[in-house]
């Protein structure tokens, strides 16, 4: 059975929910929180290691200003209310991403990921203002400034994820079958499902069976 040490979500869908049931975009994205608790604690149940969840792209920054200025704020008071609690279950986070938000939520990230840096039972790894082509991007242009080799070694040492093994499954929810810039070096080996369901509908189950699912496949890595 293969062991689950990373799991990477695209968590989408919000959007479509909201305005489906609340004729609001932005009453899904309030309601996908509460499955990011729920994903978060039986991850731990699960013993994984690492999660990592896309919350915001580099290229959401396209969207109606209202719904962008909603979105941080969601995140600010999941911080302010939830950041004890992530701190008392062990869990480290760590963003991948540019912060330039505003001041406020730059130093309120900063200060959560220095509370949580020893933390060991879960590292969760908040994919905002993430571009996975920025990211790669970047980190070529610190091997030239370095000068170093460009090697598969120094290439991985130069992006966000360093340190952090590549994601074992990444889920997309909300039917659609794309990656939307998310992890596109790290995710070369890894299992993806691509779940219908919308993100604030997706449950404890669906989780546990994408688990399931994983433990059983026979993972090749190029060999028979
Ligand atoms: C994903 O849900 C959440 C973010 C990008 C922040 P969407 O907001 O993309 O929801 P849909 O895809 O429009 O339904
Ligand atoms: C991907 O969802 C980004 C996040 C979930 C944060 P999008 O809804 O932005 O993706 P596209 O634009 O439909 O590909
Ligand atoms: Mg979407």
């Amino acid at each position: 059975m293969n062991p689950v040490n990373h799991v990477a979500i695209i968590m989408d869908g919000n959007g479509r929910w909201g305005i489906k049931r609340k004729n609001s975009r932005n009453a899904g994205h309030k309601a996908g929180l509460s499955v990011v608790e729920l994903v978060i604690n039986e991850s731990i149940k699960q013993k994984i290691k690492y999660l990592t969840l896309y919350a915001f792209s580099t290229e959401n920054w396209s969207r109606p200003q209202k719904e962008i200025k909603y979105l941080f704020s969601l995140l600010e008071s999941f911080l302010n209310k939830q950041s004890d609690e992530l701190h008392k279950k062990n869990i480290k986070l760590k963003v991948i991403g540019r912060k330039n938000f505003s001041l406020k939520l730059n130093t309120l990230l900063s200060n959560v990921e220095k509370k949580t840096s020893s933390n060991k039972t879960l590292q969760v790894n908040l994919a905002l203002n993430y571009g996975s082509k920025t990211e790669l991007l970047n980190a070529f242009r610190k091997l030239n400034k370095k000068k170093y080799k460009i090697t598969e070694k120094n290439l991985i040492k130069c992006l966000q994820t360093k340190n952090i093994p590549d994601p074992d499954i990444l889920i997309r929810t909300g039917n659609t079958k794309r990656l939307s810039n998310f992890l596109l070096w790290q995710i070369a080996y890894t299992e993806i499902f691509f779940e219908k369901k919308l993100w604030p509908d997706f449950n404890k189950n669906d989780y546990i069976k994408i688990i399931k699912i994983f433990k059983n496949i026979k993972r090749t890595f190029g060999n028979v």
